[in-house]
């Protein structure tokens, strides 16, 4: 029976337009790119391309919030007890729960911010490092690494609709970044309940959430300076079970990734 499913099979209807990761850098309405010399700059509503970049974020989201469901939903699937306990699947079960919450929430979020499913691209990064064989893997790389950027992106998000006067953007991202940050303590408790004696393993598991968080800090996009758009959210970060020399790790490879285009 298969036991991995590939990202280019997963259902989408006509709306939805699939892109790769070097396209969607290169979208002329990503700003990071069009100033590849700038850094792109925390999202204010006084900026000229406000609206936009909260549509596309949201956008992003929303396709995050879809794959992560389908990939807490393959971890319940792929893996016997032996290899995934079942206390494990029925953290994953509930998680696709919460996800799919989560889309419905957003795709709603994104009518009300009057963008539509398609708008955007969709990467199927995410779902990807959802495919790991390890199971282990599979929560540094998602549950630590993208939902640990997910809770900085809604607690940014929640912030823009603060200070923007949107009480809807706001309400709705608190909810989802409650859920995210369960989401990114189930990662952090079971990669310490599953590698407890297997340092090797837990190296590898930590060296491949390194990977990821390097890869979605490409120019200075998350960070804790006023240039990054998305703001390191250090206070849930801890509520989810990261070491603050864990949080510092992230910072610092932030700064480097901002420095790296600033050259
Ligand atoms: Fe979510
Ligand atoms: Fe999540």
């Amino acid at each position: 029976m298969r036991k991995t499913y590939p990202a280019e099979d997963l259902a989408r209807d006509q709306r939805f337009r699939r892109a790769r990761m070097e396209e969607r850098l290169a979208d002329p309405r990503n700003k990071a790119v069009r100033e590849r010399r700038r850094s792109p700059g925390k999202l204010t509503p006084d900026r000229r391309d406000a609206a936009d970049g909260a549509r596309q974020m949201m956008h992003g989201i929303f396709v995050g919030e879809i794959q992560a469901l389908e990939g807490a939903g393959r971890t319940v699937w792929d893996f016997d007890d032996t290899e995934a306990p079942f206390a494990l699947k029925l953290d994953m079960a509930r998680q696709c729960w919460d996800e799919a919450r989560h889309t419905e929430i957003s795709v709603k979020l994104g009518e009300w911010m009057g963008t539509e499913i398609g708008e955007f691209s969709e990467t199927t990064f995410l779902y990807e490092a959802a495919c790991n064989p390890d199971p282990v893997l599979r929560l540094t790389g998602v549950n630590r690494a993208l939902e640990g950027l997910a809770i900085d992106v809604f607690n940014t998000m929640r912030e823009f609709g603060k200070s923007s006067g949107d009480p809807v953007l706001s309400f709705c991202e608190d909810w989802m970044l409650a859920d995210e940050v369960t989401h990114v303590k189930m990662g952090s408790d079971w990669l310490r309940r599953l590698t407890e004696n297997d340092p090797e393993r837990r190296a590898r598991a930590l060296e491949f959430q390194r990977v990821v968080d390097k890869l979605f800090s490409f120019g200075g996009f998350r960070g804790e300076r006023d240039e990054n758009p998305i703001q390191l959210a250090r206070k849930f970060r801890r509520m989810a079970g990261f070491a603050d020399s864990e949080i510092d790790e992230i910072s610092v490879l932030s700064d480097e990734a901002l420095e790296e285009v600033s050259r």
